[in-house]
């Protein structure tokens, strides 16, 4: 996205996906515990309708890059259309490979690498590396117009909160001037993987469309 377009006011379609997005959380149930038992984790919101959602979205605003940290580790082996067990997931990546932009995806276990490569193989604008998330963000040339993160889990001992805030800073300079950020696991442990990126997030002008399972956050302004 230029600087002509951030000029420009938010469209007519683009503010009705907003405001369909901000309802999206609505029946999402939010667990102050981050150790789910197998029955809560089904209770959980599922992925697919965020990251559809932030598709439209992304799409409505022409965006042309879209960054993923943490690809599936899930092989997509049944109609999308579909929900079944792996879907818990997310199958992100080829969601986001789905949508015809430049993706690029990393992961820092070759496993996951594998069987994201192999899911979304029929895809030629999806790159999946293996390597470190904030190594690559921090070396990342391009500007991004949706950056997804999704990478250290929601464990005891993790510095998930810490690191999924240390990304956004490394890719911080990269963000396209309009942009959005989605982040998952926001339903769990007082905030998950957003804990600490929500407040900075909200601090500098962004507008958290919706939080539940996901976080979907737009920056329209500029700061
Ligand atoms: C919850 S899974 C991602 C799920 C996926 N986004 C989906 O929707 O199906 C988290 C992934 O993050 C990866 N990860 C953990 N630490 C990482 C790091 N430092 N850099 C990149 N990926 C990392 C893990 O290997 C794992 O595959």
């Amino acid at each position: 996205m230029d600087e002509k377009q951030f000029e420009e006011p938010i469209v007519d379609n683009v503010k009705q996906i907003i405001e369909n997005i901000r309802t999206l959380g609505f029946k999402d149930k939010i667990f102050e515990h981050s150790a789910l038992t197998f029955e809560e984790q089904n209770e959980r919101g599922k992925p697919k309708k965020y990251l559809e959602a932030a598709i439209a979205l992304f799409s409505a605003m022409s965006g042309k890059t879209i960054v993923e940290i943490g690809c599936m580790r899930q092989p997509m082996n049944h109609p999308v259309s579909e929900m079944r067990q792996c879907c818990n997931d997310g199958h992100s990546t080829y969601f986001w490979c789905m949508t015809g932009a430049q993706v690029f995806s990393v992961d820092i276990d070759f496993k996951a690498v594998r069987i994201a490569r192999k899911s979304v193989r029929e895809f030629k604008n999806g790159k999946v590396l293996w390597g470190d998330g904030l190594r690559f963000l921090k070396k990342f040339k391009n500007k991004i117009d949706l950056l997804f993160l999704d990478a250290w889990d929601v464990l005891p001992g993790c510095q998930y909160a810490e690191n999924h805030l240390l990304a956004y800073l490394a890719a911080k300079d990269k963000l396209s001037d309009r942009n959005i950020i989605v982040i998952d696991d926001t339903d769990i442990g007082n905030g998950g993987k957003g804990r600490l990126l929500l407040p900075v997030l909200k601090a500098e002008g962004y507008d958290i469309l919706v939080s539940g399972r996901q976080t979907i956050a737009l920056k329209s302004k500029p700061s």
